[in-house]
């Protein structure tokens, strides 16, 4: 198995799977499965704005970390609908999503508001999870290293990466996301290294946590997890279901 530090990172994106209630109601379950937690896993949640900061009131208190999906980076002003990355933090986030494919995609961010979300998160002594991967199209194409590697150039080149912050960077197919059509483990496996020397390069010096997303199931989620490279997982849909996402745990670390 790999992990970094001795740790496997399990994050759960709930996306816009739970409204309030639901939220905080999973959130309880999951305080109440807390034994089966190991102490070798490092889980972060990323609920939805509305219900991060009561998720996080339950989930803190067992070592579970919460997470922003999206944020402004612009600290305070006239953007309505926006939240910032220093509203998130104040609100007890440790983590925020950047550029992941669903913000990408559907509503169009570019690879320059990704840096400048990921440039604000780290500002403001929040973890940034920046998220990469191709199309279908562009994996056909043979496209899919020269995609991800401008995402990673345009996200972090130049950047002086803060002493002591991970440097978590989620490689998740855009094919795979939502599908039911997991990339191979192996596949995942040579662009997870391809990352990591791509990060070296531009970072100069990096030691990376590459997580892998894109339909992880209780059923493949340890034959990710015993990659050289792959460091945890960052999982949607079966994340935000109480039974699929224990057996993900328990998968895990057995
Ligand atoms: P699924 O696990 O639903 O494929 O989603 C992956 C994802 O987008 C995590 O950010």
């Amino acid at each position: 198995m790999s992990s970094k530090n001795g740790q496997f990172y399990l994050f759960a994106n709930w996306k816009m799977y739970l409204d309030f209630d639901e939220s905080n109601i999973l959130a309880n379950a999951l305080a109440q499965n807390t034994k089966k937690f190991s102490k070798n896993i490092k889980m972060a949640v990323f609920p939805s704005a509305l219900s991060l900061y009561s998720v996080g009131q339950v989930l803190n208190d067992i070592g579970v970390a919460v997470g922003a999906q999206n944020l402004y980076w612009v600290e305070k002003g006239g953007y309505t609908g926006e939240i910032s990355a220093q509203m998130y933090k104040a609100a007890g986030c440790q983590y925020a999503l950047v550029g992941h494919s669903e913000r990408r995609h559907l509503f169009k961010e570019t690879n320059d508001e990704v840096r400048k979300k990921l440039e604000s998160a780290l500002s403001c002594g929040l973890t940034p999870v920046l998220c990469v991967g191709e199309t279908d199209k562009q994996r056909a194409d043979n496209r899919a290293q020269e995609v991800v590697t401008e995402q990673l150039q345009t996200a972090l080149s130049g950047l002086a990466w803060p002493e002591g912050r991970e440097l978590i960077v989620a490689y998740e197919p855009v094919w795979a996301i939502g599908t039911g059509n997991n990339c191979i483990a192996s596949d995942a496996q040579t662009m997870h290294e391809f990352i990591k020397k791509e990060l070296e390069k531009i970072l100069f010096k990096s030691s990376p946590v590459l997580l892998y997303g894109g339909s992880v199931r209780g059923n493949n989620v340890a034959e990710y997890l015993s990659q050289t490279d792959i460091h945890g997982v960052l999982v949607g849909g079966a994340s935000a279901k109480l039974d699929s996402w224990l057996e993900i745990v328990e998968r895990a670390v057995f």
